[in-house]
């Protein structure tokens, strides 16, 4: 459990630098990022290098005592090369090319820019393989910031026909498998399918999928060749990237295969802007953030490299790019900071070391202010640092499982953004509203990618599976059959992974692990919200999406009915399925209903407060602008580490157990 600060040497002048790295030892932190964004510096001109500030920044931290993460500068091609290769810069939807004069400005598919890239990766990686201060190297900065996922450049547009034909191999296969026969969309050579932009009204979804499979497959590709380069040039530490919250552009599980620590960069108040919330929650929760976004992503990215996983950026006050810039509630950055750790974190960093006077991010607060003195975050940071050595030592790094495994498909959250169906299906949201009905409950969540194993878990959940095939539902009946709960969303398997109807209808793969079959689906809107009393007699209503069954067909028996007669849960032997996307408090019910069916214990926590367990330490946290109180019988009073049962706003209670999980 480390702490961390992203540091930009060539902001500040460099007698400045020996200061910062002192305090920076003072304050507890450990590691420091740097070099992410300075191309320029480092090379002003083609060919003209110049590493030698950056050697010294390197040894003026190294002679700290701090341990470096060096990030490879490719997020900000500087102007000199976007003026000799225009042909880098990505194309948006509407064909106009995205500008220099900010960052991201690359296309991943562009031949020149992967050799820009190779080359000035090699350089640094040459230069700094096995500096032993250095101990990860990070890849780029945030894959996909600022919408530059999908590109329509020359050269996405001439790669994607080679990627087509590495995929279906005859270009029947792939009029077959798309259904290009509807509106005469077949084509006889590959280099005859385009780009899905442009078109009169909705383009085919079939080869939308397939784009957004290939823009994906881009970012793979691209990062794969930094690491490739990084390793060829000597470099034996960790590689890492800093992934984003609420983003879900291209595979983040296919990227990461070929990193050793997944990262991400947590701004719980900027995002809570752009949740799917109502104006009520976005109020009450404006100075903490939501109770499940930063865990939620915590959970994500620590499923994405064996466990591995760091926080690269933890906003330490108000940021600059959201719809309004709340300053956090205090106590919030010692919370975020903990709760990091609480879900497993091997390093939380700050970002960034001090606020900059200059330039975008001129309102963005860093540990320290613009003059250099310190910001208001700074005291928490050193209540943390001072905490950290207590909980060290009882902290043990044994991964222990979570008793809910939660599935988490990127394509599945693609096919329904394709073809939405009905008004306002945000799939992510529907993610996180299970998610967050599962930590309301008190219990903590291991996310899953469809092709992770399943083994162990007393309860899987598939909250919208939209794709499935045989695989999945092959694993799924093993996992059911060595006594694993599973509980499958609406909309699951209602596709195939070439974005078809199910031969046998939805849920396709998943009809005989349910036992139903889907006849139709009724979309709903606002006001026309069928209302369901659950078993242990919770009331709520469904919205937004209701599968309707084909009855002669269903064999799983009807658990629970809406008022107006149609199934609302169903079972089948350890499987049940939700025909519905289910209002929040009921959603809740529902997965305790299943979690006592299972054995699994829950808890009644009160409004905005969440636990979390890291070995023998658990964690409570409270994200609601009012006191709270630990229910009784919770805590282990004789291990209490910080604070107790009564959690002011913004208080986190840390006790030690050696309790087995139930
Ligand atoms: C991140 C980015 C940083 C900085 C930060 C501001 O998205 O990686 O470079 O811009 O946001 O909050």
């Amino acid at each position: 459990m480390q702490l961390g600060v992203c540091y930009y040497p060539e902001h500040w002048p460099r007698d400045r630098w020996p200061q910062d790295a002192r305090d920076m030892m003072e304050a507890g932190i450990r590691v420091v990022r740097i070099g992410e964004f300075a191309w320029s510096r480092l090379e002003p001109s083609a060919g003209d290098l110049r590493f030698e500030w950056l050697d010294e920044a390197v040894e003026v931290l190294a002679a700290a005592g701090l341990k470096i993460v060096m990030g490879t500068p490719t997020a900000t091609p500087p102007k000199w090369l976007v003026d000799a290769h225009p042909e880098i810069l990505a194309v948006d939807e509407n064909g106009d090319t995205r500008g220099y004069g900010s960052r991201r400005h690359y296309c991943f598919s562009s031949p020149t820019f992967r050799t820009l890239s190779e080359r000035i990766v090699r350089l640094m990686g040459e230069r700094y393989a096995n500096h032993p201060a250095i101990i990860a190297w990070q890849t780029d900065n945030e894959y996909g910031c600022h919408d530059t996922i999908l590109s329509y450049s020359a050269a996405a547009r001439a790669r994607f026909p080679e990627w087509l034909e590495a995929r279906y191999g005859s270009v029947e296969a792939l009029n077959e498998a798309w259904g290009t026969v509807f509106w005469s969309m077949e084509v006889s050579e590959f280099s005859q399918v385009e780009a899905p932009v442009g078109t009169v009204t909705e383009p085919h979804p079939a080869i939308v999928l397939d784009y957004r499979r290939f823009c994906s497959d881009m970012v793979v590709q691209y990062n794969r060749l930094q690491v490739d380069t990084l390793r060829a040039a000597g470099v034996s530490g960790d590689i890492v990237h800093n992934f984003m919250g609420l983003f879900t552009e291209f595979d983040h599980f296919d990227v990461a295969r070929d990193l050793d620590i997944a990262s991400w960069d947590s701004y719980p108040l900027g995002f809570l802007e752009r949740g799917a919330h109502d104006d009520a929650t976005k109020a009450h929760y404006r100075q903490q953030g939501h109770p499940d976004f930063a865990g939620f992503h915590h959970d994500l990215y620590r499923a994405m490299c064996k466990g591995r996983w760091w926080v690269m950026e933890q906003q330490p006050g108000p940021v600059n790019w959201a719809i309004s810039n709340a300053a956090p509630l205090p106590g919030m950055v010692r919370l975020w900071s903990h709760e990091a750790f609480a879900h497993g974190a091997e390093v939380v960093s700050y970002f960034r070391w001090r606020q900059a006077p200059f330039a975008q991010e001129q309102m963005h607060a860093g540990l320290l202010r613009p003059d250099g003195s310190p910001a208001s975050a700074w005291p928490e940071l050193l209540q943390v640092r001072d905490e950290l050595q207590v909980l060290a030592e009882h902290d043990s790094t044994a991964a222990q499982q979570a008793p809910v495994a939660l599935m988490f498909d990127y394509a599945s959250i693609w096919a329904c953004q394709i073809q939405p169906h009905s008004e306002n299906f945000n799939p992510l949201e529907l993610y996180l509203s299970w998610y967050s009905a599962l930590r309301r409950l008190g219990l903590d969540v291991d996310i899953v990618s469809p092709s992770d194993a399943l083994s162990g878990y007393p309860l899987v959940v598939l909250p919208c599976q939209v794709i499935a095939d045989e695989a999945l539902a092959a694993r799924l009946s093993t996992a059911r059959d060595s006594g694993s709960r599973v509980m499958i969303g609406a909309r699951s398997g209602s596709r195939t992974p070439e974005f078809q109807i199910p031969t046998q209808l939805a849920p396709g793969a998943l009809s005989e692990l349910t036992g139903i079959t889907v006849d139709r689906v009724d979309g709903l809107r606002p006001g026309a919200e069928p209302a369901v009393t659950l078993s242990n007699g919770a009331r709520g209503h469904a919205l937004r999406w209701r599968d309707l069954l084909d009855h002669q067909r269903t064999r799983a028996q009807v658990v629970t009915r809406f008022e107006d007669g149609e199934p609302a849960i169903l079972h089948q032997r350890g499987v049940s399925y939700l025909t519905a996307w289910l209002s929040e408090d009921s959603l809740v019910a529902m997965l305790q209903a299943e979690c006592q069916a299972c054995g699994i214990t829950t808890h009644a926590l009160p409004d905005g407060v969440r636990l979390r367990r890291r070995g023998p330490l658990c964690f409570a946290f409270n994200y609601a602008p009012e006191p709270r109180w630990l229910p009784e019988g919770l805590v282990n009073d004789s291990g209490l580490l910080a604070g107790n049962r009564a959690l002011a706003p913004a208080d986190v209670c840390i006790w030690f157990s050696d309790e087995q999980r139930p």
